[in-house]
């Protein structure tokens, strides 16, 4: 059973490769994001406050949406006066490829972005950013023991300058697509990759018994956290466990 935590609801995942509603795209006509209004309808008192997503599931297992979900989403949350806010932690800073943010690639623009880690290259940083409309309209006393804390915010300034300079988008593509070729010439050889997936340097690998069943198969995982010595960041995830999430520096 799913934890259910009050006042959230959960819409589903535009998880393509496992489609929650057993469709196939494009012939599913995006159901799952269309979905989103009945779930307002049905489960909201109609008004919802914000519809927060990540560009790409992180944790999730690399979960990347079909090209038009973003734009259904968001033209439906919008229409019932919620804001998006996409969460950048792990999409933003050039990770996907020729965007500085995922949400780039999808077309549309959030009201409240966050981010963290490559925004400072390990310093202990978060960042939101808010449209002047959302920020004006917070008007509370607030303060962080940490925030702006002088060596994080050095850490940041660097850390951009960097990947301004070496163009971070433009490399994750190239090493990107050097990754994602690899990786599919794997899935031709190996029977037991159901999936490969993800957008620059980004990629997740979807284990599986058997490609038929795509029953999931997270024993394959300990094979691949040997290669941690070839310092290719990689971390299990995924709804079952099944997934590596290859995220190589850029
Ligand atoms: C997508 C995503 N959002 C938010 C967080 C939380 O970020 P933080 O640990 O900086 O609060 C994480 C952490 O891994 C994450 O992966």
């Amino acid at each position: 059973m799913p934890t259910q935590i009050a006042g959230i609801k959960h819409a589903l995942s535009p998880y393509c490769y496992r489609c929650p509603l057993g469709l196939e795209y494009p012939d599913c006509g995006i159901r799952c994001a269309q979905d989103i209004e009945d779930l307002i309808k049905t489960t909201t008192n109609g008004r919802p406050a914000a519809f927060m997503a990540e560009p790409i599931q992180g944790a999730g297992g690399f979960i990347t949406p079909p090209k038009e979900y973003f734009e259904i989403a968001v033209g439906i949350i919008r229409k019932y006066g919620a804001v998006f806010i996409c969460d950048e932690v792990q999409t933003g800073w050039g990770r996907t490829g020729d965007k500085w943010c995922g949400i780039e690639h999808w077309g549309v623009e959030p009201e409240i972005m966050t981010f963290a880690k490559s925004i400072a290259n390990g310093f202990p940083v978060g960042a939101t950013i808010a449209t002047e409309q959302v920020a004006n309209a917070f008007t509370g006393l607030s303060l962080s023991t940490f925030g702006g804390n002088p060596i994080s915010m050095a850490a940041v300034d660097v850390t951009l300058e960097v990947m301004q300079r070496e163009n971070t988008p433009k490399r994750a593509a190239e090493r990107g697509k050097q990754l994602r070729d690899a990786l599919e010439e794997l899935k031709k050889r190996f029977a037991f990759i159901g999936d490969v997936r993800g957008m620059g340097l980004m990629q997740g690998i979807e284990f599986v018994e058997d490609r038929k069943t795509k029953e999931p198969s997270p024993r394959r995982r300990p094979r691949f956290s040997r290669r941690r010595s070839d310092r290719v960041a990689d971390r299990q995830g995924g709804l079952y466990g099944n997934v590596i999430r290859i995220a190589p520096s850029c």
